[in-house]
């Protein structure tokens, strides 16, 4: 059966390969190495039933010959789409990266798939398409939805589009409306960057915004996990699960610590002014993760405890 990943040089495309080879399942990743790194790939280049192609998954052309190539391996079982611009204030600074990367990698999939058998089209979501919700316990389905970056929106225009495939040719679709996600390969977020400030500085940290920001945070082996799971045990046409830890999460403030505490101890960590480090960022956030749950699903590490391991994964990998 072959699954393509989209994104597949990316952080959690790296988990989920290789779970899914796990699975007997053959993959061909696809990415355009532009946030994505192809030492990623390195580890299942010896497997025989891996692939990865170079291509722009928002360019028409490449991606309908990468799919036909891939169809003459066998028949598509399952697209993974997780080909995204993850860089949210790079796109805040240029909305048409996000509008690229993100929704015309989307759209294009969806018209290149028309006529293959695919039976599953799963996505990579984002908590960023509700917008700020204040102290709420946001439920899936909680509407009119507002998101505040363009990110968001671009992600939520990929749900809707992805609606619409499914009345005209798609079989099944699963939206998984991610939290943040740590582990590694790291290739963004916030420990990755107060890592190399510290070894840039090893003396201070600037944080941006007061480091008040508190957000629910899941470690990537739990996030694939619930997505298997998901996948296995859900038969709707159309379906969305958001996928997070059951507390209410951690400050940033807490988390400058704990990497001061591992990279550089004696560091002076200064905050910046605000509650937000970027436009479009959501300061506080809390999600019902009630629908996963019901499946038996639950995660091993909660929020500190990912941050934790997260932080010593992420030092390693950069040598601190
Ligand atoms: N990491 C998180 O905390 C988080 C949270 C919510 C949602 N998500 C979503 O999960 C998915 C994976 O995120 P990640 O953290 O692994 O990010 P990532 O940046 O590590 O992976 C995304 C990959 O997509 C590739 N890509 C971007 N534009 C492309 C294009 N036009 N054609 C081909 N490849 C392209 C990049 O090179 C990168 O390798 C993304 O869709 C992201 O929006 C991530």
């Amino acid at each position: 059966m072959i699954n393509i990943v989209t994104g597949g040089a990316g952080f959690i495309a790296n988990t989920l390969i290789d779970r899914l080879l796990e699975q007997g399942r053959r993959v061909v990743a696809f990415d355009n190495l532009k946030l994505g790194r192809l030492e990623n790939l390195s580890r299942f280049y010896s497997h025989p039933g891996f692939q990865f192609v170079q291509i722009d998954v928002a360019s028409p052309l490449s991606v309908c010959k990468a799919l036909e190539d891939a169809s003459n391996l066998g028949p598509i079982d399952e697209i993974w789409h997780l080909a995204a611009n993850s860089d949210i204030p790079s796109g805040v600074a240029n909305p048409d990266i996000d509008f690229r990367d993100t929704f015309l990698t989307t759209f294009e999939l969806l018209k290149a798939i028309k006529g293959l058998p695919v039976k599953r089209f799963l996505f990579a979501s984002s908590s960023a398409i509700y917008g700020d919700q204040g102290e709420i316990a946001i439920h899936e389905n909680i509407g009119p939805l507002f998101p505040i970056s363009n990110y968001g929106a671009m992600k939520l225009a990929s749900e809707a589009q992805i609606s619409a495939a499914v009345e005209s040719h798609l079989s099944r679709a699963i939206c998984f409306r991610f939290p943040n996600v740590v582990g590694v390969p790291a290739t963004h977020g916030v420990i990755l960057d107060f890592v190399r400030k510290l070894m840039a500085n090893p003396d201070e940290l600037h944080v941006l915004g007061d480091g008040t920001q508190q957000k629910a945070y899941l470690h990537v082996s739990d996030l694939v996990d619930a997505m298997l799971k998901i996948r296995d045990l859900t038969e709707d046409k159309r379906a969305v699960f958001n996928i997070g830890p059951v507390d209410e999460g951690v400050t940033v403030r807490w988390i400058a610590e704990r990497v001061a505490d591992r990279v550089s101890p004696s560091a002076r960590i200064l905050f910046g002014e605000g509650n937000k480090g970027w436009v479009g960022d959501v300061p506080k956030f809390k999600y019902s993760t009630e629908k996963v749950r019901s499946l038996g699903w639950s995660p091993v590490l909660g929020s500190q405890a990912a941050i934790l391991r997260a932080i010593d994964e992420i030092a390693c990998q950069q040598g601190a």
